[in-house]
């Protein structure tokens, strides 16, 4: 029989199931409270805005244009659209700074392929967002530990990639809300980042997935934003922009966008060309109808749904948490993040759980590249009413305080 491992190329040895999708595949049991999955609520989508795009494109003059191949770069209407939003969050660019790929994660998965020679170091936060990490693998890269408050200096970074064997190439990031940990950057903190990418001479991949979802506090400029207000302009930028419409209409039609200076869109032009040629004709079109229509609507009836979950979710930690945890406190997407004290372990905890109070979660070491860290757990409130969230909660500080009462 056939050994597959022994042909498979080296960059297949990393690539290896992801927990929270195996975990997801346990999850169906209906008594359980998953706080694990980080999915955005169907029962939010604009479906009635969908069946009317879908519907009026059949009927319109352009459906055969729309079951059709289409050109690499994306719709265009759909790229003028985003022109105007990238605007009014202070990207001025034109319409060919604008690349629609399939879902934000194909972007992530061309950066790795653009930028990523084998050994090359990749900076990520510690932790970050396990699909990126899932992404830039397949190019069996080297990660190092992207630090914004001073205890890295830029020949450090250099030093440490050298040793592994290439260069730093980029800093990967999601500043808004990040997944798993709900935090965002601050702007004297993306000043900071710009300023070590200046010295290291990398890129910054901006992963904007949850920028729209905002529920309370000020805006940061998004560091696409600052990055253009210091140079002039989107052509002298170091920073790639990667957006989504899955967290704000809807996942499964598999658009995002990417917003970059000409010489990384020509390059990823080709790189579509090569890998699928375009992004479904029929959603893109239908994205822009519905984005066109009801973008500002749908976007404030969602804060307002996940602003109360999340307003639940962390009124319940204070309320059962039990002494020696503590926890993040977002102003916007889908996560809190939940430290245990040292020496607990997040995958164990999970199993008790599941087992015991039926609360499910994600346990945070799979979100470090290094693997460290096993005493953190993700929670994700936007799929959980406010009543489920105030008893899983419960049940949870119930079990943490047990587990915390055995180890003493
Ligand atoms: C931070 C982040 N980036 C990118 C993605 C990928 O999203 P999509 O490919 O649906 O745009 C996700 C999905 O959960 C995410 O959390």
């Amino acid at each position: 029989m056939l050994d597959w491992e022994n042909i498979f190329a080296t960059r297949a040895t990393r690539m290896r199931a992801s927990e929270i999708r195996e975990l997801l595949k346990l999850l169906d049991q209906p008594d359980i409270i998953s706080f694990a999955g980080g999915i955005p609520d169907p029962a939010l989508f604009p479906d009635e805005a969908f069946k009317q795009a879908y519907g009026d494109i059949f009927s319109g003059p352009r459906a055969n244009a729309a079951l059709q191949y289409s050109i690499s770069e994306g719709y265009k209407p759909l790229r003028e659209w985003l022109v105007t939003e990238m605007v009014k969050i202070g990207i001025p660019c034109s319409v060919d700074n604008v690349f629609i790929t399939s879902g934000s994660q194909q972007a992530l998965d061309y950066i790795g392929k653009l930028f990523l020679s084998p050994k090359d170091t990749a900076l990520v936060t510690w932790p970050t967002y396990l699909g990126a990490l899932q992404a830039f693998n397949a190019y069996e890269p080297t990660y190092d530990q992207l630090s914004l408050n001073g205890n890295r200096t830029p020949d450090g970074y250099r030093e440490a990639a050298a040793k592994a064997g290439g260069a730093v190439k980029f800093a990967y990031l999601s500043a808004d809300f990040a997944n798993p940990t709900g935090e965002t950057v601050d702007r004297p903190g993306r000043e900071k980042l710009l300023a070590l990418a200046d010295e290291l001479d990398i890129a910054i991949i901006e992963d904007a997935a949850y920028q729209n979802l905002r529920y309370d506090g000020e805006p940061v400029p998004p560091i696409m934003a600052l990055d253009i207000a210091r140079s002039g302009g989107i052509e002298n930028t170091r920073t790639i922009y990667s957006g989504s419409f899955s967290k704000t209409l809807a996942p499964g039609l598999r658009v995002g966008f990417v917003v970059a200076a000409m010489p990384v869109i020509r390059k990823l032009v080709l790189m579509k060309q090569a890998a699928d040629l375009h992004s479904s004709t029929i959603n893109q079109i239908a994205i822009a109808h519905v984005a066109e229509r009801i973008f500002p609507e749908q976007v404030a009836k969602i804060r307002k749904a996940y602003s109360a979950r999340r307003d639940a979710m962390l009124a319940a930690l204070a309320r059962y948490m039990p002494a020696g945890t503590s926890w993040t406190k977002p102003e916007g997407g889908m996560f809190v993040w939940v430290r245990l004290p040292e020496g607990m372990d997040g995958g164990e905890l999970l199993a008790r759980s599941i087992q015991t109070e039926k609360v499910a979660f994600v346990p945070g070491r799979a979100f470090y590249a290094d693997g460290s860290s096993n005493n953190t757990l993700r929670l994700s409130f936007s799929c959980a009413s406010e009543t489920m969230i105030e008893e899983g909660i419960q049940r949870l500080g119930r079990l943490i305080g047990t587990a915390v009462a055995e180890a003493a």
